[in-house]
Formats: C-alpha cells, sequence, structure tokens
C-alpha cells in the first residue's frame, strides 16, 4: 500500500506491506525509496516493512534551504507518529540512510529496537569533501540533473554489477534522473555539516548488524568493520561482488542477512 501523509507543510510519501515487527527502510542519496525494490517482498513477508521517501526526494515535498541529517530523523519520527507505530521498530539505512540512523539513535532512541547500517560511515567529511558537496549542490541546481548519474554511478556500483546486471544500472540511473534539484542540494549540505558520529558508538546498546558490500569504494568494507567493532556486540557481514548498493546489486544476501538478524532476537 501507497500513502500520502501530510505533517505540517509537508506531504511524506510511504510504502508498507506485510506483517509483524516493523521495519523502516531509509533510502540512500540521491534515491527513493524504489531503491530498496527488490528486496521490499521478502522482507514483507516477515515484517510490517515502511519504506519512506525522504523530505524532498521521491514522491515527498517539503523542499528546504538545507536539510540536516536530524531534520530527515525528525520527520521519520513524525512518520511514525502519523502511522500510530508506538512499538519500537527496526531501522535499516543506507548511506544517508545510515547517517540519519546515528541521528535517530541520539535523538529517538525510545522508537528504535535494532539498527542496520547498510554502505555508510560513522566519520564526518573532511573540508576537501565538505566543500565538494556545497560546489555540487549548486551545480545541480543552476544545471539539473543531467549529469548526476555519470558522476555517480561508477562509485556507487560495482565493476561487476556494469558488466552483469544492466537493469540495475539503468534503474539507479532513471531513479537519480527524478529526483529534484531542490532536495538533492539541500541533502548535499546537510550531509557536508553531519557530525563524526565515533564517540556514539561505544554507548549504542541496541543490537546492531552493520552490512557492507565487498567492492564498496564510499564506505569501503574495512571502514565499516572497523566502527562496527566499536559498537558493543555488533555483527558485521560483507556482502561478496555488491558494491555501494547491496539491496540493488545483491538482494538476496541482504535478505539472507536481515532476516535471521531481525527474528533471532525476537
Ligand atoms: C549515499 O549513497 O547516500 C551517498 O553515497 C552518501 C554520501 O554521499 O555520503
Amino acid at each position: 500500500m501507497s500513502q500520502t501523509l501530510p505533517i505540517g507543510d509537508t506531504s511524506f510519501h510511504v510504502r508498507t506491506a506485510g506483517e509483524g515487527s516493523p521495519l523502516v527502510l531509509v533510502h540512500g542519496f540521491p534515491l527513493d525509496h524504489h531503491m530498496w525494490d527488490a528486496v521490499f517482498e521478502p522482507l514483507a513477508e516477515q515484517h510490517q516493512v515502511i519504506a519512506i521517501d525522504l523530505r524532498g526526494f521521491g514522491q515527498s515535498d517539503g523542499y528546504r534551504e538545507i536539510v540536516p541529517m536530524e531534520m530527515f530523523a525528525d520527520d521519520i519520527a513524525a512518520i511514525l507518529d502519523a502511522m500510530e507505530i508506538a512499538e519500537q521498530v527496526n531501522f535499516a539505512g543506507l548511506s544517508m540512510g545510515g547517517y540519519i540512523g546515528w541521528q535517530m539513535w541520539q535523538r529517538h532512541r525510545d522508537r528504535l529496537s535494532r539498527l542496520i547500517l547498510l554502505d555508510t560511515r560513522a566519520i564526518a567529511d573532511d573540508e576537501v569533501q565538505a566543500r565538494a558537496r556545497r560546489v555540487a549542490a549548486e551545480a545541480v541546481l543552476s544545471a539539473g540533473m543531467d549529469d548526476v548519474p555519470m558522476n555517480m554511478l561508477p562509485k556507487l556500483l560495482a565493476e561487476g554489477t556494469f558488466r552483469d546486471q544492466p537493469e540495475v544500472v539503468s534503474t539507479m540511473t532513471e531513479m537519480i534522473l527524478r529526483q529534484d534539484p531542490r532536495a538533492v542540494a539541500a541533502a548535499q549540505r546537510g550531509m557536508a555539516q553531519r557530525p563524526n558520529v565515533e564517540c556514539w558508538l561505544p554507548e549504542i546498546t541496541i543490537p546492531t548488524l552493520v552490512i557492507s558490500g565487498e567492492h564498496d569504494i564510499i564506505s569501503p568494507p574495512a571502514e565499516m568493520k572497523g566502527f562496527a567493532a566499536q559498537i558493543p556486540g555488533a555483527q558485521f557481514v560483507e556482502i561478496p561482488g555488491a558494491g555501494h548498493m547491496v539491496p540493488l546489486e545483491a538482494p538476496a544476501a541482504m535478505c539472507e542477512a536481515v532476516l535471521p538478524f531481525c527474528r533471532d532476537l525476537e
């Protein structure tokens, strides 16, 4: 089921299916909830899956000049309120969705039962990366989305995906092209100012699963394994063959990691 939730001046688009403990799926940048299409139904066999279009992305609106990760997290808490989901949720976020996951832990931890962090980072941008994001934000506002897939896809997908899964390349290209430049610029600016959260890691007390694609060059497995080791009891799984987009490049392997993790602790 797809629904539109009016919250304040913003309409949030949410896709839900299934029954069981809630599993919130939060997409990466510059994408929307369709990023989860290949895992949505398998996960919905055991969970009430809630795939959200973040502020400004997909079919959600609510544009701002800058959207900090804190605002995205507050939006998700408001969406859960609007859906009357009082039960604690399993939270899965990929990359920017993971940056938002840290903020969910910091600001709304009473809403969370488990944390699943895919292809993401705990450290902040350095000055060069942050400046590049601000430049990219201006570029997309003036020139639109046309060049974005060409610039980003080689970093998002493994070489083997280009060779063996052309449908994933076209799905990603189309998804990036349909995003609104205002949302893309606002999220870039928000990511540029996100904090280093490494000092939060030892205090995360809920079960945590960290998943990395073997060939992820944005959030490499060694870096992810390193921050997973700082979260008490966290599990780390590396998915062979995948790049930064595990749910699209290796959906079966992702479900094989996520479903037992959620079930074993129930
Ligand atoms: C993402 O997939 O969300 C982006 O790679 C995050 C980022 O640009 O840091």
